[in-house]
């Protein structure tokens, strides 16, 4: 049986869904496309831009309904920067509910209409190059199954809170994140909970908390530094 997501308007006017399977929103209520904007965006994605002279290779916990994608790939036309984003999605939403989100309306982005379609229905591990700039590869598996090739220097961690998944901020799971990292890779979440703050210690990061989006007082923003021993 296909589960049905709640369609609601989040307080800057961006919709989000709740989780039928998980009973949780998919972006804070207080302004989905403020936190998009706030902890994946600018504190993830235009760090990478000013720090990393490479290509940016993105990996997504959570494709969700595509709204970081979406954004992401709009800076990456905007500052003609390559973005290689990689996203990973165990409960894909519909496309026929995907139609119904209002991004392209409320980012005035009609000329990504098609852009975003494609995403939506993107078959699972096939890159895709979206625009000259934009390539995108949605893996259609959960996260504990994943077992890239590559390594990627910029993670959007956006998965349900701890709450809801403890499983996907656990010790193990940091330590599996940060194997799949290239050195100085920037990791951002929404999530700033002591717990996972401790595992992303553990893991090897190094941390650098930040002021939320709108109804979160910190999110957070770590670093990988590999430390070398000079013989
Ligand atoms: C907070 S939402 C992601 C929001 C999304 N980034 C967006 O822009 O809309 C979390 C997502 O993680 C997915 N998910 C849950 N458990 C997962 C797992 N074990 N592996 C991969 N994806 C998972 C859910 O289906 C959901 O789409």
């Amino acid at each position: 049986m296909i589960k049905h997501n709640e369609l609601i308007t989040s307080d800057d006017g961006s919709h989000t869904l709740i989780s039928e399977q998980f009973g949780v929103s998919y972006h804070s209520t207080h302004g989905a496309l403020q936190e998009s904007i706030t902890v994946f965006l600018a504190a993830g994605l235009h760090y990478a831009r000013h720090n990393f002279l490479s290509e940016i290779k993105v990996l997504e916990m959570g494709f969700g309904t595509g709204l970081n994608a979406l954004l992401t790939l709009m800076e990456a036309e905007k500052y003609r920067r390559v973005v290689r984003y990689s996203t990973l999605e165990a409960y894909p939403i519909t496309e026929i509910q995907a139609d119904t989100l209002n991004y392209i309306d409320i980012l005035n982005s009609p000329q990504h209409a098609e852009h975003f379609k494609t995403m939506h229905a993107a078959k699972s591990d096939q890159r895709v190059e979206l625009t000259k700039y934009f390539s995108f590869n949605k893996h259609l598996t959960k996260i504990e199954d994943f077992h890239p090739v590559g390594k990627y220097n910029l993670v959007y961690y956006d998965a349900f809170a701890p709450t809801t998944q403890p499983e996907l901020w656990d010790d193990a799971m940091m330590k599996r994140i940060y194997d799949l990292l290239e050195d100085q890779a920037v990791f951002v979440s929404y999530c700033a909970k002591g717990s996972f703050k401790r595992a992303l210690k553990a893991a090897g990061f190094i941390l650098e908390p930040l002021p939320g989006p709108p109804g979160k007082r910190e999110m957070t923003r770590a670093i990988k530094k590999v430390v070398r021993s000079i013989d």
